[in-house]
């Protein structure tokens, strides 16, 4: 009998096991899952690192709730709102393209300082769309720790120009598709948002290319972008369709920083023994030194002081061959990887790659080296700038200049400006000059004016500029006063307008943010109020007590009043005033 029962349990436990087996994908399978570092050094000792992770998910098993690689909390966002493409940005600083060149990923997966937002979203009608982007942006502001809910109806906008789908969408889908899109300028992008970004990933952040990402080094970044971009895919022929989730770091690390010492991160004049001077000068003596410049030498980096620790071995789920990290040198350059790793030179002669050990640590020196080879530079397809002109408190302007680098191609493209509303633009005063003369460059332009508190300006141009030219567009706006509330604690600061987004193709690249000052009123003259008030009550009451207490007698009589009886006298004219009050109280009581 005890053993029939036995028998009976092994057996449940042993089909419970090849359920089990069956549900799990299998191991061998090819991989959906990939992760890839490229490292790059830019001028003047700055390394850039672009992390990228991607998955692809079934989305028939997506709809089911069967979410494979793909993050549960983020899955059950994009359905319980509706939203069938999302692309997520969180940076920091100013990339500096005239000296690094193209941006990383041509601009792709870059956002505008702060945090920006677009999603399209399926929906009847407008009003379902604005409910629907209101849950997305609520619980995601939960999810990221943003304050991604304070993108409202002012700071919301439904570009026309701007912006394609970049995935596959049914054509029954794109009729009710709704484009929305957010940002935040002033939002500061921190740790509290690295945390939940790597929470996302299938290796959290333990194994992997992951393992290196540490929020003191990441902020302390002089460039920094994080992406998340969800997107839907369907091969041509293929009968089921990918739903494919995007993430991505880029960020620009100073090599000279990540060398100084974490106790002691204040920098320090180099000693005379250390100097690096050009001898070349015709002043250099004995107490004069003309420093060397840096570039002509490639410096010496270990990854392991740039990002804090080695890295910890491969995620087991990316098991597709690709390798996880590459490096982007001079094949002249020295390169020493730690033991296990296996090296692939690309043929370009600039990139090389390693295939890494999984469980043991990895670590890339890179010695001082005299090098003349580079890399090359990529040229970025458009240099943008903007920035404010003219003067005063209550008008100002605003200029881009855009600049066509390519000698043979023109470029068309769609700049996308949101403003905020108390920044009221003159259309009539919309300008664009190309290499200095007033031409008519724009080919087609939508304009949404601002209503006061209730939305911003939307102007989108689209812009044709030749080969090897500048073209600089000038409009004027005026300011707006606010009142007194509607004023942040620290309103002379100033005002966070959002980048403009110029669209090129599929690729969008930003302009850095503006801070506009506003005229403020003198948030002193409350408490400047206060303290006159205060001092006048202190001053009068002073007086009067003294007249109520105070006693004037002659200097020869002051020897027969002692000391108690001055004390009675005080305590009985405190005892009247104090009945005289009692009794008024209640006179009024019984009025009452
Ligand atoms: C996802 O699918 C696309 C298209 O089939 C493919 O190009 C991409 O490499 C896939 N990504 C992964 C991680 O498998
Ligand atoms: C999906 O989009 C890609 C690129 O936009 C395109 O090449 C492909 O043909 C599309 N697939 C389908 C099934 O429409
Ligand atoms: C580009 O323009 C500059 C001045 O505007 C000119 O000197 C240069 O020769 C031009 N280059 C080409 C390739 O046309």
């Amino acid at each position: 009998m005890w053993g029939n029962k036995a028998l009976v349990a092994m057996r449940l436990i042993l089909s419970l096991l090849l359920l089990l087996s069956a549900a799990i994908p299998h191991a061998t399978a090819s991989s959906d899952y990939h992760e890839q570092l490229n490292l790059r050094s830019l001028h003047p000792s700055l390394l850039l690192a672009s992390f990228n992770f991607q998955s692809n998910t079934s989305l028939t098993s997506f709809e089911q709730q069967n979410f494979r690689y793909f993050p549960r909390s983020l899955g059950q966002i994009l359905q319980h709102a509706n939203t069938r493409e999302l692309h997520l940005r969180f940076s920091l600083g100013r990339w500096d393209a005239e000296s690094w060149g193209a941006r990383p990923w041509g601009g792709a997966r870059e956002g505008g300082t702060g945090v920006e937002l677009w999603a399209w979203v399926e929906a009847e009608s407008d009003e379902e769309a604005d409910g629907r982007w209101l849950t997305l942006t609520n619980a995601l502001s939960g999810l990221f720790c943003a304050s991604l809910n304070f993108i409202d109806s002012t700071r919301t906008i439904r570009p026309v120009m701007s912006f394609e789908p970049a995935g596959n969408h049914s054509s029954s889908t794109l009729d009710n598709l709704h484009l929305l899109h957010g940002t935040l300028p002033r939002e500061v992008v921190c740790t509290e948002n690295l945390t939940p970004f790597l929470k996302l990933l299938p290796c959290k952040g333990k194994a992997g290319i992951s393992s290196l990402l540490d929020g003191h080094k990441l902020f302390d970044a002089s460039w920094q972008s994080m992406s998340i971009d969800v997107k839907p895919i369907c091969e041509p022929g293929s009968s089921d369709c990918q739903l494919q989730i995007t993430q991505t770091i880029d960020m620009v690390l100073d090599l000279q920083r990540s060398k100084r010492p974490r106790d002691n991160p204040i920098p320090r004049p180099v000693s005379y023994e250390e100097l690096r001077c050009d001898l070349s000068k015709d002043y250099h003596s004995h107490d004069t030194c003309f420093p060397l410049d840096a570039a002509a030498q490639e410096e010496e980096w270990i990854l392991s002081h740039i990002f804090g620790h080695p890295l910890k071995g491969t995620c087991p789920l990316a098991d597709d061959g690709i390798d996880p990290v590459c490096i982007n040198v001079p094949h002249a350059r020295h390169v020493y990887a730690s033991e296990g790793a296996h090296e692939h030179k690309d043929e370009s002669g600039y990139k090389r790659c390693f295939a890494l050990s999984p469980d043991k640590d990895f670590e890339i020196i890179l010695p001082q080296q005299e090098i003349s080879e580079k890399s090359p530079l990529e040229q970025p397809l458009l240099y943008a700038e903007r920035s404010f002109i003219g003067y005063g408190q209550e008008s100002g302007g605003v200029q881009a200049i855009l600049t066509n680098p390519s000698s043979t191609n023109a470029i068309e493209f769609v700049y996308l400006e949101t403003l905020p509303w108390f920044m009221k633009l003159y259309l009539h005063t919309l300008k664009a000059k190309i290499n200095g003369v007033e031409e008519d460059i724009i080919k087609e332009m939508y304009y949404r004016p601002a209503l006061d508190r209730k939305r911003g300006t939307q102007l989108e141009i689209r812009i044709l500029i030749p080969a090897n030219s500048t073209v600089v567009l000038t409009y004027d706006f005026e300011k707006a006063i606010l009142r007194y509330t509607e004023y942040p604690p620290d309103a002379n600061r100033g005002f966070d307008i959002a980048p403009a987004v110029i669209t090129i193709g599929d690729i969008a690249i930003r302009t850095t943010s503006l801070l506009l000052p506003l005229p403020t009123p003198d948030f002193s003259m409350p408490y400047n109020v206060i303290i006159l008030t205060s001092t006048v009550m202190a001053l009068s009451f002073g007086f009067i007590y003294n007249l109520l207490i105070r006693r004037f007698v002659a200097i020869d009589e002051a020897d027969q009043w002692d000391v108690r009886a001055v004390r009675l006298k005080v305590l009985a004219v405190a005892q009247k005033f104090m009945s005289r009050f009692l009794e008024k109280r209640s006179k009024d009581g019984k009025d009452d």
